[in-house]
């Protein structure tokens, strides 16, 4: 199964795909997580990767495909992949696609996680992440038992550099303007479905498991015909 999450910054991709990677068997690619890994190991693509991401602007292209690329090739797929903010340009889309024809895979469902404004906002501004084993908390929506402190591994939790209200503003323009055309090409292509984000995160993870059984289920009997 090869699975795509797209949705604006702060729609709850990383958060639903933590909690599905285990529960499907899927191995999760996030490139905003091997990216701020790079930047923290202090590698050139690192380097030249966090003087976008400061900015809330996206990360070109190449460094992008060489660093999936690489993870790719560096995990075992179990069940399949599912992907967390890749690809984010149509260029993005171009490359993967060639990836992919390479080893005769295809893309299987895209899965949009739409919301207000107003709540992704509040989504970024309020997120704490633990410095140690990576789980997401929210000042507003999901607080940790103890202030400043990981409910899982007892880890301090920590703002994201780009979480400050201006980045996220740029981040939220930069989604609607380069993102948005790769929504439109797999909606032509009839591969996007669209998942309600607002809701808990409980009721998100429900519905998202209810479209990919019934993608599962539907291609199951396509094969079988
Ligand atoms: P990236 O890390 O991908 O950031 P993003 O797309 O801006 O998305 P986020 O990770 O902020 O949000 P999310 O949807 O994962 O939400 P989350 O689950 O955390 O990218 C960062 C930067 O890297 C980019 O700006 C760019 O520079 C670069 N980059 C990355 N990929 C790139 C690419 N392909 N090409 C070029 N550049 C790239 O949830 C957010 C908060 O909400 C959390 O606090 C969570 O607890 C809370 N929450 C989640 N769900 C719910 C819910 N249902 N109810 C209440 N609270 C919730
Ligand atoms: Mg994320």
């Amino acid at each position: 199964m090869f699975l795509i999450f797209l949705g604006p910054p702060g729609s709850g991709k990383g958060t639903q795909a933590k909690f599905l990677e285990a529960e499907l068997n899927l191995v999760h690619l996030s490139t905003g997580d091997l990216l701020r890994s790079v930047v923290k190991e202090g590698t050139q693509i690192g380097k030249q990767a966090k003087v976008y991401m400061d900015k809330g602007e996206l990360v070109p292209d190449n460094l992008i495909v060489d660093l999936i690329k690489t993870q790719m090739e560096s995990t075992r797929s179990k069940n399949g992949y599912l992907l967390d903010g890749f690809p984010r340009t149509l260029g993005q889309v171009e490359m993967l696609e060639q990836m992919l024809s390479k080893t005769n895979r295809t893309i299987d469902r895209v899965i949009k996680f739409s919301l207000s404004e107003e709540t992704l906002i509040k989504r970024l501004t309020g997120r704490l992440v633990c410095s140690v084993c990576g789980a997401n908390f929210n000042t507003f929506f999901n607080p940790p038992k103890k202030k400043g402190l990981c409910d899982n591994c007892g880890g301090s939790l920590e703002k994201r550099g780009d979480d400050q209200a201006e980045i996220v503003r740029k981040r939220l323009e930069v989604y609607n303007q380069q993102s948005q055309p790769v929504e439109e090409y797999y909606r032509k292509q009839r591969k996007l479905m669209e998942v309600n984000a607002s809701q808990t995160l409980q009721k998100t993870l429900a519905a998202l498991k209810e479209l990919i059984a019934r993608d599962v289920s539907k291609s199951a009997r396509g094969k079988s015909r």
